[in-house]
């Protein structure tokens, strides 16, 4: 099973960045860690702080993968060219996030993806992408 997880902008800076917030490991050391205990899943990651690169991949990746783990960041708030590449592709979606947004500033309140994503897991931690990762694993 092939699955991949692409991450929006600022997530490169997890770990250093209001890690009251967001915490203190980062995303590649996490990524290691759940490569390893999910050996039988063909895993892949990609992290850019570009939209119009975030839609590329998403367009790449839609048409080869089982399923896409996808946390747009700020860009679930304002984009609604990621929301389309999300539903012109075969792969179903899952919306993570690391925090809650819901509990957050009200103009983190709404997602332009959520519509289009299989689900949404907000407010969990990086525990977000595991649990995506296991929703896929038992489709
Ligand atoms: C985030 C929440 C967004 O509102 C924010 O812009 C991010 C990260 C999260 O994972 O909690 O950059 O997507």
């Amino acid at each position: 099973m092939q699955i991949a997880i692409i991450n929006g902008p600022n997530l490169n800076l997890l770990g250093k960045r209001e890690t009251d917030i967001y915490g203190h490991e980062d995303f590649d050391t996490f990524f290691t860690q759940l490569k390893s205990k999910y050996d039988q899943v063909d895993l892949s990651y990609y992290q850019s702080n570009a939209e119009g690169k975030i839609v590329s991949k998403i367009q790449e990746l839609g048409f080869e993968v089982d399923g896409i783990i996808i946390n747009p960041a700020a860009y679930s708030h304002t984009s609604i060219a990621i929301r389309d590449a999300i539903s012109s592709i075969k792969a179903p979606v899952m919306e993570v996030h690391i925090s809650n947004v819901y509990a957050r500033e009200a103009f983190r309140n709404h997602s332009h993806v959520s519509a289009v994503a299989v689900g949404v897991i907000s407010g969990l931690g990086l525990k977000g992408y595991t649990l995506a990762l296991d929703y896929f694993c038992h489709q």
